[in-house]
């Protein structure tokens, strides 16, 4: 079988591989022609896969290029663009749009397209299948279509494609049956959909319950502090009940490019064709957005504790990524934090592992390497990420003597307050 993954990305790029493993012969294709010529060379550009994984895959004959006529070779196109908001917080389907438009151009007759990108419900049958049918073929006979949300979680080590269940909503029948018989050869169950209206939903059903379910944990945070009770004890104690109940912390904020982006495409959809809000996204975004804020109170009052302003104090950042033990920084909620603790006029520093250079707007925030005496000169830490290395040496942070305000939950000591 030959495969062609459009878009190499966080979620492109370990399909192709896990598909190539497998044995089927996969192409990349990719407009950046630098991630095409960094992936020939043996670079990865993403944290789940090293260069040494990158040279395994090529071993396997993978190849990746930027030319769009190995799409007229595949049994299968699988496009894995990214699908962000418009300045205006609306869906961009451009990229979608574009990758369709150039496979409809090399479409042969008997391919399966496949859509993996998150979007809204109703995007493969109205968007997808008439661009692929502009040139005469028709999709159920000359070639095939279908959705396959994407479920790939950087950084989970226990669950990656081949042991997450793999939904496949085809627009026909045969279809979904195509679409299945590529995956199952890689991922250990494939559950059938009835349609890709139901397979779109799904995902933006599973996003949206973590942005609604870390909201109401970011609010409970929020209130919990003002009546002295301690959040994170509360969630130890509510997750010990076996069902019913699955558990979610506070934080900084959401960040990524799933959680704070795909529910709106969904309240879009519901607001566009239906002219009715969808409540609990609006309500989930506007609470997590509170969170840097929160934060940046929390430390104004920690430093107001020792008789210090904000102003003028020298912070330092743990942790700039969007999550954990990964270098992606999309959306990061220690943008908002940071953007307003240097409105507040403190001196801002950072530290992370894996980000090495940091722009907040105009602001090239200083990174400092030695984490210990770093910890040690400030006037007060703040744990955004908690990365294995400040858990495998914690008290290089909390030894130090200076305040650490703890988004993580995970830090303990005399000097660490937990948000
Ligand atoms: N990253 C995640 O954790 C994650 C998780 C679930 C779902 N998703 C969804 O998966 C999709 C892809 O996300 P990602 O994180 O892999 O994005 P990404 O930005 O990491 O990678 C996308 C790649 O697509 C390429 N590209 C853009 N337009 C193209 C075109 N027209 N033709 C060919 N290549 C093109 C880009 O150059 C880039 O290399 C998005 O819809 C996203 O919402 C991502």
């Amino acid at each position: 079988m030959n495969a062609v993954i459009v878009g190499l990305g966080y979620v492109g790029l370990p399909l192709a591989n896990a598909a190539s493993l497998a044995g089927i012969d996969v192409v990349g294709l990719d407009l950046n022609t630098r991630t095409v010529d960094g992936l020939n060379a043996g670079h990865s550009h993403i944290d789940d896969l090293d260069d040494a994984a990158i040279s395994a895959l090529l071993a396997t004959g993978f190849r990746a290029t930027s030319d769009p006529v190995v799409i007229a070779d595949a049994d299968i196109v699988v496009i894995c663009v990214p699908t962000p908001l418009d300045e205006d917080g609306r869906p961009n389907l451009a990229a979608v749009i574009g990758a369709t438009t150039t496979i409809a151009e090399h479409l042969v007759t008997g391919t399966t397209v496949v859509l993996e990108s998150t979007t809204y419900p109703g995007t493969t049958e109205e968007i997808l299948q008439p661009l692929l049918e502009a040139n005469g073929l028709v999709c159920g006979t000359d070639f095939f279509l279908a959705f396959s949300p994407e479920r790939i979680d950087p950084g989970n080590e226990i669950y990656t494609i081949t042991n997450t269940p793999k939904v496949v909503g085809g627009v026909t029948p045969e279809s979904t049956a195509k679409a299945a018989e590529f995956y199952e050869q890689f991922v250990s169950e494939v559950v059938r959909a009835s349609g890709p209206r139901e397979a779109e939903m799904a995902k933006l059903l599973e996003n949206t319950y973590r942005h609604v379910n870390i909201a109401l944990v970011n609010e409970m945070a929020q209130f919990s502090f003002s009546l002295g009770i301690d959040i994170w004890e509360v969630v130890r104690l509510a997750k010990t009940k076996p069902f019913g109940f699955q558990s979610f912390s506070p934080s900084a904020g959401v960040g990524g490019h799933c959680i704070p982006i795909d529910p709106n495409y969904l309240a879009y959809k519901v607001r566009a064709e239906l002219d009715r809000p969808f409540r609990f996204v609006e309500l989930a975004e506007e609470i997590n957005q509170s969170m840097p804020t929160f934060v940046s109170r929390r430390l104004q009052d920690m430093l107001n504790d020792r008789y210090k302003a904000i102003r003028g104090s020298k912070v330092l950042l743990l942790g700039v990524t969007y999550k954990a033990n990964i270098s992606d920084r999309r959306e990061s909620p220690a943008v908002p934090l940071a953007t307003r603790l240097l409105s507040m006029g403190c001196e801002l520093q950072y530290h992370d592992p894996s980000v090495h250079g940091w722009k907040v707007g105009d602001v090239d925030v200083s990174e400092v390497s030695d984490l210990a005496a770093a910890c040690g000169a400030a006037d007060a830490i703040v744990i955004v990420q908690a990365h294995a290395p400040y858990l495998q040496n914690p008290e290089a942070i909390t030894g130090s003597g200076t305040p650490v305000l703890d988004a993580t939950g995970k830090f303990r000591g005399d000097s660490v307050e937990r948000i």
